[in-house]
């Protein structure tokens, strides 16, 4: 939601936020600012609008200092503006304080401090509050002061607080928003996420919920709830700064776009064994597991939920078992059957999406087993987890999900064979099958990625459209919803996706002259009626383009354009077709001119409900 940074030690601090609230945009860009100590005191530069004109801000009048906080935000309480910018301060402007997260009982602390404190709030924010609760039990001690503040404190937060009278600490504190430390040589790190530290320091400390951190120049001290130190082992991240780098790319959309064919062999590499049997590290599901479930629910958000609508198929295909497939934010709230003979499958890219990690906390306390599949080593759905299925992806910088979308239909697809094995459903010979043609997905997609200019044609040529209509049969129709969610994100043009089938109960009477249809038609079986899904588009005026692997000349003549995937079975089709309506959705955003790796209103990570 929003990104936090935090430095002390000996070199300068301004260039070091900087830096880090730079890979932090992608959790929200409507402000940004940073408090730090200049020997005499706090002081604080905040801005709306895009980190740049923070940065403008310090390159004229540059601030020398060795500690210091910065935030980027991405407004829940109160609209973007400088007065509602992080850091906020207390009204001497002795304490300054950055949080990432939603305080829920705000309004009730507020009214305390307003009608018994007589404190002045300037802010609509939450955040507020913190800051002048802080203040409130300051007594020369701002590790106390923090401690006695956060036990008044309820909701999700990432906090970091320093303080005008202790300029060689920051005092940090986490409950559900990502919080991590890295370690220097004489200089340590505070961040919302790894890539925003990662070109000082590799050595990391994963932060648990409600647990505080003190951090000064050559010493980090991790507290729990009751304040009993800590030992924590330190994480060594194994990717590189470059990871978290565009490295030539015009966006990191783009990039993640291009780094599918790694991640999806990263994915399917370090989950065989030598002799290509499929082993999930740490996971012990045995088949009297998978017989005892008598439902398996997987639950996400965005793209991770469409992600786990392919999966559904996949599973009931391969393993034969029924699988429900819910929206975390929905899920809560409806009426669902879980017990303790449920396998509760989470998806999440990021591993902090608030809705997911609820879900998967109602799931627990009605004694599901919990298992996820995440990106983020270390975040909040993993570690709540029973057992984890990372994806490879890398850290996935652009807003719109890429990378992470194909590498978890990658590990749905093995999850399902390993169950369908598992089950006895899945013979040797078609398991064998399937995995031959998983590992050579990679190379396929690398070829089709050398050549897309067709792709940027044909954006090139309809990036204009104000709406646009995907449809499909069976998974296609989850990648259409896929397709039409990536194009709408980033290039904001009205799009819709649809069950072809379902074009004639009504959505049809939206199809005009020149109204844009992309028709995925990857499914062998369905492939006659979803040319009769484009006859009747096209006969009422749409431009049809068509996505498949299937047809020689005969979708040509009905289709005003196709784009071709390789060939592939209808199973692992999704893997393919999505990778050109991803390239549609970046070209159509470029051409907009978009700011494709920021689209407006979105941030990457969703802490809140
Ligand atoms: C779309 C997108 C979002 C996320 C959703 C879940 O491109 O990025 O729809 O997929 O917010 O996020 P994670 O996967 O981090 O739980």
């Amino acid at each position: 939601m929003c990104g936090i940074v935090g430095y002390i030690g000996k070199n300068e601090a301004v260039p070091v936020l900087l830096n880090g609230l730079s890979k932090l945009e992608y959790r929200g860009y409507d402000s940004s600012g940073m408090a730090v100590h200049d020997g005499n005191g706090l002081n604080v530069r905040k801005f709306k609008g895009r980190l740049s004109v923070l940065e403008e801000d310090l390159q004229k009048n540059p601030i020398t200092s060795h500690i210091g906080i910065g935030h980027t935000r991405w407004a829940t309480h109160g609209e973007p503006s400088t007065v509602n910018a992080h850091p906020h301060m207390d009204e001497q402007g002795n304490i300054a304080v950055i949080h990432n997260g939603i305080l829920e009982n705000y309004m009730q602390l507020k009214e305390w401090l307003i009608e018994e404190h007589n404190v002045k709030f300037l802010s609509e924010t939450d955040t507020e509050v913190i800051v002048h609760l802080v203040h409130h039990f300051y007594d020369g001690d701002l590790l106390d002061a923090v401690t006695k503040a956060v036990e008044k404190m309820e909701g999700a937060y990432a906090i970091g607080v320093i303080c005008k009278e202790e300029p060689d600490k920051i005092v940090a504190v986490r409950k559900d928003s990502p919080l991590i430390v890295g370690r220097g040589n004489g200089e340590n790190y505070l961040a919302s996420d790894i890539p925003a530290i990662l070109k000082y320091t590799k050595e990391v400390y994963l932060i648990e919920n409600d647990e505080t951190v003190v951090l000064t120049q050559d010493s980090i001290a991790i507290y729990d709830s009751l304040m009993q130190k800590v030992e924590r082992d330190i994480y060594e991240v194994t990717w590189t700064a470059d990871a978290a780098e565009k490295e030539g790319y015009a966006h990191f959309t783009l990039k993640e776009i291009y780094e599918q064919p790694k991640g999806i062999s990263e994915t399917i590499k370090r989950r065989l064994t030598y002799d290509d049997e499929i082993f999930f590290e740490g996971v012990h599901l045995t088949k009297e597991d998978l017989e005892k479930f008598t439902k398996i629910y997987i639950v996400a958000c965005g793209t991770a939920y469409h992600a786990g609508l392919v999966g559904k198929r996949a599973i009931e295909s391969l393993a034969g078992v029924p699988v429900q497939v819910d929206i975390a934010s929905e899920f809560r709230y409806s009426n669902n059957f879980i017990d303790e003979n449920t396998l509760f499958i989470a998806v999440s890219q990021s591993g902090e999406t608030l809705d997911t990690l609820q879900s998967l906390r109602e799931a627990k306390r009605r004694g599901a087993r919990i298992m996820s599949i995440v990106n983020v080593v270390g975040s909040s759905v993993s570690r709540e987890s029973d057992d984890v299925l990372y994806t490879w992806a890398g850290p996935e910088i652009g807003v719109a999900s890429t990378k992470a979308f194909t590498t978890q239909l990658t590990m749905f697809y093995l999850l399902a064979m390993y169950m369908g094995k598992l089950l006895g459903q899945l013979d040797d010979a078609k398991y064998a099958e399937i995995l031959s043609e998983l590992k050579n997905i990679p190379d396929q997609l690398a070829e089709f990625l050398e050549d897309i200019t067709e792709i940027q044609h044909l954006a090139d040529s309809q990036f204009n459209n104000e709406s646009v209509f995907f449809m499909g049969r069976a998974v296609d129709v989850d990648i259409s919803f896929e397709s039409s969610l990536k194009l709408k994100e980033i290039s904001y043009i009205n799009s819709f996706a649809i069950a072809a089938g379902e074009l004639k109960h009504g959505t049809i009477a939206l199809i005009e002259e020149g109204t844009l249809v992309m028709a995925l038609a990857t499914q062998k079986g369905l492939f006659d009626k979803m040319l009769s899904n484009i006859k009747e588009v096209k006969a009422r005026g749409a431009y049809v383009v068509a996505v498949t692997q299937y047809g020689g000349s005969e979708i040509e003549k009905v289709a005003d354009s196709v784009i071709r995937i390789p060939q592939c079975s209808d199973l692992l089709a999704p893997l393919l077709s999505i990778v050109p309506m991803q390239l549609f959705a970046y070209y159509v955003s470029v051409a907009r001119g978009n700011d494709v790796d920021k689209p407006r209103n979105l941030a990457k990570s969703v802490t809140v409900e």
